[in-house]
C-alpha cells in the first residue's frame, strides 16, 4: 500500500525543499509495488526520485529490506543505476534519495529495436564483477519446494528482476536498470531465465524468446540440464505462490513462466 507525500516527516520534507526548492509537483510512480513511497520530486530548483519505506518498531520489514539492498549495492552498479544521493533514517521512516533519470520504459515485443539496447545493458551487467556486499545466494528463491537449486548457483551479481518497468531509456538511448531490490548472485544465465516470462508476455514466444537469450554468452554456455532444472522449479515456486498470495500481477506470470516450462518439456 503506498502513501502519501506527506506521511513523511516534517524533517526529511524541508531537507529536501532545501535542496532542490519549493515542490512544484510529485508524481507518484505509475508501477511497482514494494516501497511505501515511489515518486518523482520536482522542486524549483532539481528533480530527485524519492523511495521510502515505514519501519517496524522491532524489526525491518520486506519493504525496508528492499531498500537497504538497493543502498548497498548502488555505489557498485553505477553505470546502471541512478546514483543514490543520499538515505536517511528518521522516526519510523527509511528514505532513499535518487537521481532522477527522465526516460520511458522499453518496449519487449518481437524486433523492438528497445531490445538491443537492452541487452548492451545485460551484457555489460555480467562482466561486473560482484561486490562482496551481495551475499545473497539467488538458489534460496527456489528452496523448500523440493529438488536440487544448485545448478543455480555462482558468482555473477544478478538483478533478477530485469522486467521493462524497472528499465529506463532515455531520449539519448541511455538505458538505466532501477529497482535492485533482489539483487543476488548466482548462475549468470538465471539473470536471462528471469527475463523469460517479460519476454513472452510482451508478444515472444517461448522459441524466440530462447533465440533472443542466445546473443548472451552465460544463456548459450548453460548446460541445458540446469536450464531444464531451472524452469521446472520456477514454475512450482511460483505455481504454490500463486495459491498463497493474491496479487493481480501474479496468474498471468505463472501462466507465462510455465507456457516456457512445457516448451522444455519440464511440466505437463
Ligand atoms: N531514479 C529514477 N528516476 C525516474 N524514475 C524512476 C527512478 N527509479 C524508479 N523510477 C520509476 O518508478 C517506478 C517504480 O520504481 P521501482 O524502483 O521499480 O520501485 P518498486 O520497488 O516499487 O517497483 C519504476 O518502474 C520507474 O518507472
Ligand atoms: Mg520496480
Amino acid at each position: 500500500m503506498r502513501s502519501d507525500w506527506g506521511d513523511l516527516p516534517a524533517s526529511e520534507r524541508e531537507f529536501i525543499t532545501d535542496r532542490y526548492g519549493p515542490i512544484r509537483e510529485i508524481r507518484p510512480a505509475d508501477s511497482g509495488n514494494h516501497a511505501d513511497i515511489a515518486s518523482t520530486v520536482i522542486g524549483e530548483k532539481g528533480t530527485v526520485f524519492v523511495k521510502a519505506a515505514r519501519k517496524l518498531p522491532d524489526k525491518d520489514g520486506p519493504e525496508v529490506k528492499s531498500l537497504r539492498w538497493e543502498a548497498r549495492v548502488n555505489p557498485f552498479v553505477r553505470e546502471f543505476a541512478p546514483r543514490l544521493l543520499w538515505s536517511t533514517e528518521i522516526d519510523e521512516w527509511f528514505v532513499l534519495v535518487f537521481a532522477h533519470v527522465p526516460g520511458r520504459h522499453p518496449d519487449y515485443s518481437p524486433g523492438s529495436p528497445d531490445l538491443d539496447l537492452v541487452a548492451q545493458a545485460v551484457k555489460l551487467l555480467q562482466k561486473t564483477a560482484p561486490p562482496a556486499v551481495v551475499d545473497r545466494p539467488v538458489t534460496t528463491r527456489w528452496d523448500g519446494i523440493g529438488g536440487d537449486v544448485s545448478p543455480m548457483a555462482g558468482a555473477a551479481l544478478l538483478h533478477t528482476d530485469i522486467n521493462a518497468k524497472n528499465v529506463l531509456i532515455t531520449p539519448e538511448d541511455g538505458v538505466y536498470i532501477v529497482d535492485w531490490a533482489f539483487v543476488s548472485h548466482g548462475a549468470p544465465w538465471v539473470e536471462m531465465g528471469q527475463m523469460i516470462p517479460w519476454l513472452l508476455s510482451a508478444g515472444h514466444t517461448p522459441a524466440s524468446a530462447e533465440e533472443w537469450l542466445c546473443q548472451f554468452p552465460a544463456w548459450q554456455e548453460a548446460d541445458p540440464a540446469s536450464i531444464d532444472q531451472y524452469a521446472r522449479l520456477h514454475a512450482a515456486v511460483w505455481t504454490r505462490r500463486h495459491e498463497m498470495v493474491s496479487a493481480e500481477w501474479i496468474g498471468p506470470y505463472l501462466a507465462d513462466v510455465r507456457r516456457w516450462a512445457r516448451y522444455r518439456g519440464v511440466v505437463e
